[in-house]
């Protein structure tokens, strides 16, 4: 079987201030810092990737970013390319996150051109995929879990896929309390998997690492993470406390 490494990303949203992005991002690097085998992102508001990319300036946290458009400059007020993100000293960013796909309205097609432009950027890329409640229980989870990933990895080569992350996030578990089971959650996975199988090779697919994401918290990360296709967490609420989500990041560096 491949080895994965885990990844855990810390998804801040609209969340925080210069002063506490900066404490958040000094407290996670403490909390964290003397962990190995295991890789930890943080993704604040895009106004303080800058300081924040300081006050975790040779600490073992890489930078990413919530969002990224998808042309590389031009009239495009309010939006941010993938260079200038890099130009941030960001590796990272973040991809169709369901905030983006349903409270936003963005689609596959656009998905799919920011993925291409991140990559070709030089960016590393969280692609999020995920159901809503009334697909989970119509039994469509695998059928819109292929659909976001075919379409969002459209052109996308397998060299490319080794710089990409799925983060499988279920709608209905994000911000709400409620947690996919491990096998509910490792069911998903494993179809995703299957998936990435079927569009690239099963090496590629087996090398591919797959963040579970929706109200992960201490207490059921060590749960999730231990599932065989489970290879880290996407953390929203919880990352906003620095020793909720170095636990979280322990059970992940754990689980292996
Ligand atoms: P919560 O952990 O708050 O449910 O958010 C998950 C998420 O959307 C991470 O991207």
């Amino acid at each position: 079987m491949a080895t994965r490494i885990p990844i855990v990303g810390g998804n801040w949203k609209m969340n925080t201030n210069r002063a506490s992005a900066v404490a958040l991002a000094r407290a996670v690097s403490s909390a964290v810092g003397g962990l190995g085998g295991i890789e930890v992102v943080l993704f604040p508001p895009f106004p303080y990737l800058l300081e924040v990319g300081k006050a975790i300036e040779g600490s073992r946290l890489a930078l990413g970013a919530q969002d990224v458009h998808c042309e590389p400059d031009g009239a495009f007020t309010g939006e941010v390319s993938a260079s200038m993100l890099r130009d941030c000293g960001c590796a990272w960013t973040l991809i169709g996150h369901s905030e983006r796909r349903h409270v936003i309205g963005e689609g596959d097609d656009l998905v799919n051109r920011k993925v291409l432009a991140a990559l070709g950027a030089g960016l590393n890329v969280i692609l999020c995929v995920g159901e809503t409640r009334g697909q989970r229980e119509a039994g469509q989870t695998d059928a819109v879990n292929q659909q976001q990933l075919t379409s969002g990895l459209h052109g996308v080569t397998r060299e490319q896929m080794r710089r990409v992350v799925i983060a499988y996030e279920p709608v209905w578990a994000i911000g709400t309390g409620l947690t996919a089971t491990p096998e509910d959650a490792q069911a998903a996975h494993a179809a995703i998997r299957g998936t990435l199988g079927r569009l690239f090779d099963s090496a590629t697919a087996g090398g591919a690492r797959i963040q579970y994401g929706g109200s992960m918290k201490p207490g059921n990360a060590a749960g999730l993470m231990r599932m065989p296709d489970i290879d880290g967490g996407l953390i929203g609420g919880a990352s906003l406390n620095a020793d909720d989500f170095g636990a979280i990041v322990q059970a992940a560096a754990h689980a292996g």
